[in-house]
């Protein structure tokens, strides 16, 4: 039964556990160590993590391809334990291996799809998505000839055949090129408009950034931080520079910036520290002056607002690493 409440919201989710089970003498992993979150009717949410966070596992629970070690969810206003099927029924999936037919063209997968659904006006429906995701022209091409993006986007389309209020994407422009990644954002938000919640999963952070209306970051099956974007680094609440240096030198470099006026605090940053501060510009020229004077040279200086990064990095003490895309295989 949906309360009032529930009726705004597309997913919610309670103490989520998953629980790998380690036969054989091996230990069991704990992939997701009791989530929290609420997606609302409507949303682009992003679930934002490195590697091996628990991104995958989060969304195959939720879309009932995985059993729930613990916790409860809720997709659809449906409990995703006691009814599985009906949860089905609201959602379409597009997980992060793509597993299309090279040999068929993209409108008879559409067709074939549509047909499983049992869509009444399987020709209708078929335009209608091919003309959404932008491949009307290529429709009548083997899928053998699309390139990485534009498969992603097909398969974005027979994730919609049967017009489900919550899509799942896993993961949807790993791997892709730039220029593909733009596109599959633009049919991401093509889709959000004609009135589907998204929640979507990713390494990058631009990616996060630019297209999610909120968002939560994980890191070893824990939430470590949620909100809009722009809250998120808000939060932090200063600017971020970074200094580039060699290990031996990280103590003597904090010893040396302890006196740093308007300093916040400082963190490691994989080959440096992040040292966060409210007014950058201001303090660049004490962070240099302070450093050379305790004989210390640092190789980088880098301001910058914050970005998602510097969210993580406050939140974990490490970078997520998903900055740049690696050009498709
Ligand atoms: N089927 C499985 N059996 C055991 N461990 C798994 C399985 N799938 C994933 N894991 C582990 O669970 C953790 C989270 O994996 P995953 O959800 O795939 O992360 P992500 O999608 O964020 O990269 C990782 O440590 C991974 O090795
Ligand atoms: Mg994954």
């Amino acid at each position: 039964m949906s309360t009032p409440l529930d009726a705004d919201l597309a997913i919610e989710v309670r103490g989520l556990v998953k629980r790998y089970r380690g036969g054989r003498g091996q230990d069991d992993i704990d992939a997701v160590r009791g989530i929290d979150l609420v997606v609302r009717r409507g949303e682009v949410f992003g679930f934002l993590g490195p590697n091996g966070a628990g991104k995958t596992t989060t969304v195959r629970m939720l879309c009932t391809l995985l059993p729930i070690s613990d916790g409860h969810a809720k997709v659809a206003g449906v409990d995703v334990r006691r009814d599985p099927a009906e949860v089905r029924r609201h959602i379409g999936v597009a997980l992060q291996e793509v597993g299309l037919d090279p040999t068929q063209t993209g409108r008879e997968l559409l067709e074939l799809q549509c047909a499983l659904y049992r869509v009444a006006d399987p020709a209708g429906r078929c335009a209608e998505l091919l003309a959404l995701v932008g491949l009307s022209e290529a429709a009548n091409r083997t899928i053998k000839t699309y390139s990485g993006g534009m498969k992603r986007r097909l398969d974005l389309a027979t994730a919609l055949v049967h017009k489900p209020q919550v899509l799942f994407l896993d993961e949807p422009t790993t791997g892709l090129d730039p220029a593909s990644r733009a596109t599959v954002w633009e049919e991401v938000r093509r889709i959000n408009a004609a009135g589907t919640t998204i929640f979507l999963t990713t390494q990058y952070l631009e990616e996060a950034d630019q297209l999610c209306d909120r968002l939560a970051i994980i890191d070893d099956g824990r939430l470590v931080a949620a909100g809009t974007p722009d809250s998120l680094k808000a939060e932090l609440g200063s600017d971020v520079i970074t200094v580039g240096l060699r290990q031996d030198e990280h103590r003597p470099a904090r010893d040396a910036l302890a006196v740093l006026p308007g300093m916040d605090h400082v963190t490691d940053a994989g080959e440096g520290l992040a040292v966060y501060v409210r007014d950058g510009a201001a303090a660049v020229a004490d962070v240099v002056r302070l450093l050379v004077d305790a004989g210390i040279r640092p190789g980088t200086v880098t301001l910058a607002r914050p970005s998602l990064d510097d969210v993580f990095l406050a939140s974990t003490g490490r970078r997520i690493e998903g900055g740049a895309p690696e050009a498709a295989a």
